[in-house]
């Protein structure tokens, strides 16, 4: 077992460059398999969740090159199989776009229900709607998901929810259609606009992205051959962004798009940090104690329910009591638990979580819920006075690359180790 070692406090003060977003790697690799050719990705995060995906592609007879830390080249002229391996789809989220890909490409596929964080009920409803109005039959039994299509043929689809993954993965199954799909009520997340781009690069007709209605005419093929390079992660930019206040430190963060940063900047400087924004840097520091906010997750462009743990620890040392309302899971707030080990006065009742600030926060062993939860908690740590152990990694390298390397490389004392 591993776990990391983090002595603190310290101010985390230096440069850090942002990778790839994960949530857009996941979904533009399971989209070359629309594509008869090759192409290579650039930028992409070098994390367990890519790794997975790329199993999960050539389990499916994609070949997959490797051009270094950051890129991969995929090869998809020859799909060999429309039965994705259950053990790997059931083990992270994305899998799910194996589905909208693999309906396009070769009308049917059979895929593991989706797994990944534990953040209570995640439905795929909205999924399923939308292969069904394109003409797709959907069957999910004993954990497995089936989904076939003779023709599949473009509708207008009225998202009941707003969902990421679902705005997506209708639109990975609406390229190929015949004729035109509309998406409303979208999501409008970055990584949607960075998919639709990828799909356009590659010869799709998508128009919308990045507002809440996304019109797809379908094309009868795509083009191979082409290289992308994937839009960078406004989630792992404001996990820095919000450690820079935690720790009461200085960070200058590189190769960002501080356009997709602005509700986490909106609740920094409300909490008396600075904020210097040069468009594709943004600098933060913050040298007083926070003050209380209140903070409700939204889909983009709100606050994103990704950095809400994050920001629970800027509010735990905070002066006075605030409040975060989760919109989006029902159960995100299981890391309060865990920094009320290290000293935080947390109540969480269900959606809500009322944070009465503490001065200080101290070391202690803590374990890491979910994704998001182990990044608060390495942030926690690098605030607290004396020495955290967080444990359960394997959630935190699903999606940071060598989260200890750089925290170490801005000033925190921190190790893996183990036992
Ligand atoms: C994606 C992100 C995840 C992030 C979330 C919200 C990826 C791989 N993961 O997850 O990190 O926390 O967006 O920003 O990109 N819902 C339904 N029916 C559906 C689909 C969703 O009711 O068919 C509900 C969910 O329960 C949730 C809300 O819609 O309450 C948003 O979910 P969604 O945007 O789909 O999240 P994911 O795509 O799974």
């Amino acid at each position: 077992m591993e776990k990391l070692v983090i002595k603190g406090p310290t101010p985390l003060k230096g440069e850090v460059v942002i990778n790839g977003a994960k949530n857009a790697a996941v979904a533009i690799l399971p989209a070359t398999l629309l594509i008869d050719g090759i192409c290579t990705i650039d930028n992409l995060p070098n994390i367990s969740d890519v790794n997975i995906c790329c199993q999960i592609l050539e389990a499916l007879g994609a070949k997959i090159t490797r051009n270094g830390k950051h890129s991969i080249t995929v090869d998809s002229r020859n799909i060999t199989t429309t039965k994705a391996p259950l053990d790997l789809t059931s083990k992270f989220r994305a899998s799910y776009y194996v589905i909208g890909a693999m309906l396009s490409r070769m009308g049917e596929i059979e895929v593991g229900m989706p797994g990944g964080c534990k953040l209570g009920a995640r439905p795929i409803d909205q999924h399923i709607k939308g292969f069904e109005a394109l003409g797709a039959v959907v069957d999910t039994g004993k954990g497995v998901i089936s989904a076939k299509a003779d023709e599949l043929v473009g509708n207008t689809i009225y998202m009941d929810v707003v969902s990421v993954g679902a705005t997506i993965n209708v639109m990975l199954s609406a390229v190929l259609a015949k004729g035109t799909t509309v998406i409303d009520n979208a999501a409008k997340e970055p990584h949607i606009v960075d998919v639709a781009n990828f799909l356009n690069t590659m010869g799709a007709d998508i128009r919308g992205a990045g507002t809440d209605m996304i019109k797809i005419n379908g094309v009868e093929k795509l083009s191979g051959g082409a290289t992308y390079s994937v839009v960078p992660d406004q989630i792992e930019a404001g996990t820095f962004m919000l450690a820079a206040v935690a720790t009461k430190g200085d960070l200058l963060i590189k190769n960002c798009i501080t356009k997709h940063l602005e509700s986490i900047t909106a609740k920094i400087i409300e909490v008396g940090g600075q904020v210097e924004d040069f468009g594709d840097s943004i600098r933060v520091y913050c040298d007083q104690r926070p003050k209380k906010a209140s903070i409700k997750t939204l889909p983009y462009p709100g606050f994103p329910t990704d950095l809400q743990p994050q920001m629970g620890v800027v509010l735990s040392l905070a002066d006075g009591t605030s409040t975060i309302n989760e919109s989006i899971w029902e159960s995100r707030f299981q890391y309060t638990d865990e920094l009320n080990k290290m000293g935080a006065k947390i109540t969480a009742q269900g959606k809500s979580a009322f944070f009465e600030g503490v001065e200080k926060l101290y070391g202690a062993p803590v374990y890491s819920t979910d994704l998001r939860a182990g990044a608060a908690l390495i942030i926690a740590g690098t605030a607290a006075e004396g020495i955290t152990e967080v444990y359960n990694l394997e959630h935190i390298d699903r999606g940071y690359e060598d989260i200890e390397e750089r925290f170490r490389s801005i000033g925190a004392d921190i190790k893996r180790i183990s036992e």
